[in-house]
């Protein structure tokens, strides 16, 4: 079975985490969403709440598993038996952290890395700024799925 992961914050999961998730699934058996954290940035959402609204974005897809990460990516996949690690590009800036990553990665381990350019139509989109226009009542329902806009208002109200 060729397995691939697909590993970020997520905090929280937009469409553009969405399209990548998708394109991966048709391409692989099976693909494992990996929620972990940076330990360079602080989150919104607890992991917990970022597997469960992950969980529910990907719920009508068959091949597709959510699960928390932690400790050194490669480690996590050789751990289980994942060959493959899938990540996607929206822009330059993005390029040049991942290329540098998949070499570190492809150093250390015999996991290859994937880029799959960013859907054109979900390629300016990002989780910080999701986060920054839902903070001051902006109208973020058309970037990320239903559950997040939903958890998002909540986490405002609160
Ligand atoms: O791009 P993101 O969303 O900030 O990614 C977060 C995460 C947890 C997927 C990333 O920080 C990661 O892969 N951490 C695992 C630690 C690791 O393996 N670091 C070495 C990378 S070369």
């Amino acid at each position: 079975m060729r397995k691939a992961i697909c590993p970020g914050s997520f905090d929280p999961v937009t469409h553009g985490h969405l399209d990548i998730i998708e394109r991966a699934s048709k391409i692989f058996d099976e693909v494992v969403v990996g929620v972990g954290t940076n330990t360079s940035k602080n989150t919104l959402f607890s992991t917990e709440e970022r597997v469960d609204m992950m969980t529910l974005a990907t719920s009508h897809l068959p091949n597709i598993v959510v699960r928390q990460i932690s400790g050194l990516l490669v480690t996590y996949c050789e751990e289980h038996g994942i060959g493959s690690i899938v990540k996607g590009l929206r822009f330059a800036g993005d390029f040049e952290y991942e290329l540098q990553m998949a070499q570190m990665n492809a150093r250390m381990s015999d996991v290859e890395t994937i880029l799959l350019p960013t859907s054109s139509e979900w390629s300016f989109i990002s989780s910080t700024l999701v986060r920054e226009i839902a903070k001051v009542d902006g109208d973020i329902s058309e970037f990320v799925p239903e559950v997040v806009a939903q958890r998002l208002a909540e986490r405002n109200k609160g």
